[in-house]
């Protein structure tokens, strides 16, 4: 017997305002063509003015609580992955404890931007399992749409904004790959390359929000090699390869990544969720974001076998292998 984390509940929640490649047409030296050619983004969501990360992630935490049929007050803690908190402090993930109405357990915010999410979930699956909570929100939301620099057509283009939620609850399980639950996790970091992938703004610097900073081409570089090195050995602790994924969830930043990295790992795209069409890159909020919508869409059924990666800035990268 093992106890393991068990998806029970998803759901997600995109700002109204769609905006189309078309519309940076005015502003920017970028045509429709050029950014569907190089990173498969047709469109994006933009939080309205005033509409902030928390905001989003509590209508995500909503959705995923419906869907799990739980109350707020059933809850034990809320992580929520963002980069873009509506403040300094508290925590998005305490606002969204209050925005439910809930009391109990505690909240915290883990930082790892693009990788929020995979971080999130094995932080989460070690509460689960070491018996600190029973029943977890984890969250991805994030509101990127305000630290870009509109001038910068390499960034500004890419990034969107939304949340997703996953309830997840203990469940004993037999110990096998069988097992529903999170199976494996694998997380990196290597802080030499900071300069790759940034905002030039902070608390402690210059006490701006800042605008994000990317060297594009050389994150792909990294991207395209650690995606599929972490998938592969995600899976290798369980003694499994591409061949036994039902469904790679991957950061949705650019398609030719995507593609990329399925191509490594020998997974055909037939078995890949791709969103990034539609939400363009929305950091930590992308693979919640994905699970939810590949879930809505009938791709995602209980019982397949799920790898889910994801690298952004720091650089942080990891996977995670779960049997929804
Ligand atoms: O989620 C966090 C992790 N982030 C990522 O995974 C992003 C990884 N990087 C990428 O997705 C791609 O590198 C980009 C989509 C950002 C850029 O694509 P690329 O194929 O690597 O292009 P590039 O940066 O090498 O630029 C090629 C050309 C440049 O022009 P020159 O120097 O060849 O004249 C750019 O200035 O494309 C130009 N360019 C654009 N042209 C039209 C850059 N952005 C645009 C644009 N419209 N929006």
């Amino acid at each position: 017997m093992k106890i393991r984390a068990v998806v029970r509940g998803v759901g997600h929640y995109l700002p109204e305002r769609v905006v189309e490649n078309t519309e940076f047409e005015a502003t920017l030296e970028t045509t429709d063509e050029w950014i569907r050619a190089r990173t498969g983004i047709e469109r994006r969501h933009f939080a309205a003015q005033g509409e902030t990360t928390s905001q989003l992630a509590i209508k995500a935490a909503e959705a995923a609580l419906r869907d799990a049929g739980l109350e707020a007050g059933q809850i034990d803690a809320i992580v929520v992955a963002t980069s873009t908190p509506d403040f300094t402090f508290p925590s998005v993930a305490t606002m969204v404890q209050a925005g439910l109405g809930s009391t109990r357990g505690f909240a915290y915010d883990v930082q790892a931007v693009c990788a929020g999410f995979i971080y999130a979930l094995a932080n989460t699956n070690g509460l689960i399992v070491s018996g600190q909570a029973e029943r977890v929100l984890v969250i991805g939301a994030e509101t990127f749409s305000r630290i870009m620099d509109w001038t910068d057509r390499g960034t500004c283009v890419l990034f969107g904004d939304g949340a997703g939620a996953l309830v997840l609850e203990a469940a004993n399980g037999a110990g096998s790959n069988a097992d529903r639950g999170v199976l494996a996790t694998d997380l990196h970091s290597d802080g030499r390359y900071r300069e790759l992938l940034y905002v030039d703004g902070g608390v402690s610097t210059n006490g701006q929000a800042g605008h994000l900073r990317m060297q594009g081409n050389a994150v792909f570089k990294h991207a395209v090699q650690k995606l599929a090195e972490t998938a592969h050995t995600a899976l290798h602790k369980l003694g499994m390869t591409g061949e036994d994924v039902d469904w790679i969830v991957p950061h949705q930043a650019n398609l030719r990544i995507i593609s990329a990295t399925a191509e490594r790992m020998q997974v055909p795209m037939e078995r890949v969720v791709v969103t990034v069409q539609d939400h363009g890159n929305t950091s930590a909020a992308s693979i919640p974001l994905a699970l939810s919508v590949g879930r809505d869409r009938g791709q995602i059924k209980t019982g397949d076998l799920i790898v889910t990666e994801a690298i952004g800035g720091g650089l942080a990268w990891g996977a995670v292998v779960l049997r929804w």
